[in-house]
């Protein structure tokens, strides 16, 4: 081996890597054994954040320009993909982490005070990035997720807080879509026919159906008027702005015609790339928040009731932050607005055309 040989452990810089776990119970003269499993759990958790947030920063600048090339949407769905693929690993390392009893935690959990996985900067520069918003999320104490990160941590959380998020993004991308209006064919018009006719031709098997008693026809009836009001919530444009307003939906109208539109015909070639994105978007909000709440049964079974070394409510507070933290929330949403294939309106053939991809010899 010459000294200009790239050598691995330079290469890698585990000098500095290995040398970064240095526990603080023996700090204090006693030592405990599982600390280092904590050390080492949670720095390949920043690592992994780290590679997230190398992922989707990636993905972003794609998006960023006025236009997705379709040559880039591959891109995009690999990367997104990997993203999943390291979230699998961040649920299974709980596993790892859980094989450390509440009692030999207690070994060395006083000397954490009052850090906390709380101030990850990193976490809180992946949920920027997603699009987790500042009313979504919970106070601790009253005080701003951020009151408890250095200076120079809060000013790059808050920074990428301000700029446009992956939600923005694809927001605007899924304004952009083509085909919804075309000619004389207006998907949202003759998608909400078609679902007027479903309701009304269910609607109408259950009045007449002769083995149902008045008091269950009532309360079937009563379930269409409900399915009928929240199709109209989608359907009418100002309803639309109410349930943005108070924070049910969170995409534009219009964006959320695009996302319906790419949900039913997703079998056409062009819709075949944005539909897996939005199957990954969905797969990486889920996959948040199965970590979330893995992460606050974990905490119940390390510290039960107790409160948080960040002094929050411990394993409540985490709970509640779980069913809070959703992103996409609008795409698992839109199921409840999808008919069956057979209902969908028929796409004039001009658009089924321009979605087929064509070779030429
Ligand atoms: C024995 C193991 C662990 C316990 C008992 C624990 C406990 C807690 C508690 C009680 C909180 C709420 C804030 C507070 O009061 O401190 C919290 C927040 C958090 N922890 Fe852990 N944790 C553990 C391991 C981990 C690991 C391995 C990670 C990986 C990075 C992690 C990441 C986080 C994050 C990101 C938050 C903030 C969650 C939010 O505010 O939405 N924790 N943890």
């Amino acid at each position: 081996m010459t000294e200009q040989d790239l050598y691995y452990a330079d290469y890698l810089q585990l000098e500095r890597l290995l040398d970064a776990q240095h526990l603080k119970s023996a700090e204090e003269g006693a030592p405990a054994h599982d600390e280092m499993l904590f050390i080492v759990v949670h720095q390949a958790y920043e690592l992994w954040f780290k590679q997230i947030i190398w992922e989707i920063e990636s993905v972003m600048s794609i998006f960023a320009q006025d236009t997705v090339d379709e040559a880039d949407m591959g891109t995009v769905v690999a990367r997104l993909r990997r993203v999943t693929s390291i979230q699998s690993l961040l649920v299974q390392m709980i596993a790892v982490l859980e094989t450390m009893t509440p009692l030999d935690f207690l070994e060395f959990r006083d000397h954490l005070f009052p850090a906390s996985g709380f101030q990850s900067a990193q976490f809180r520069v992946v949920e920027n990035l997603l699009g987790l918003r500042r009313q979504d999320r919970l106070l601790l104490s009253g005080a701003p997720y951020t009151s408890r990160l250095s200076e120079e941590d809060r000013r790059r959380v808050e920074k990428v807080e301000e700029l446009p998020s992956l939600f923005d993004y694809v927001e605007r991308w899924l304004e952009r879509t083509p085909f919804l209006y075309h000619g004389d064919f207006h998907f949202w018009e003759a998608y909400q026919e078609a679902v007027q006719r479903r309701i009304l031709a269910d609607r109408e098997v259950v009045a007449t159906n002769p083995n149902l008693t008045e008091e269950e026809k009532e309360m079937q009836l009563e379930e269409f008027e409900q399915t009928l009001e929240q199709f109209e919530a989608i359907f009418d444009p100002d309803k639309h702005e109410i349930e943005r307003a108070a924070g049910r939906l969170r995409l534009s109208h219009r964006a959320f015609q695009a996302a319906v539109f790419i949900t039913l015909y997703r079998d056409q070639p062009a819709l075949q790339e944005p539909y897996r994105l939005l199957e990954l978007l969905m797969d990486i909000d889920e996959g948040f928040t199965t970590w979330r709440y893995r992460h606050a049964q974990m905490v119940t079974r390390m510290i039960g009731r107790r409160v948080g070394t960040g002094g929050s409510a411990g394993a409540k507070y985490l709970e509640k932050g779980a069913e809070r933290s959703r992103v996409f929330a609008d795409l698992f949403a839109l199921s409840t607005f999808l008919v069956p294939r057979e209902d969908r309106p028929q796409l004039p053939e001009s658009i089924v055309e321009s979605m087929h991809f064509r070779y030429e010899a």
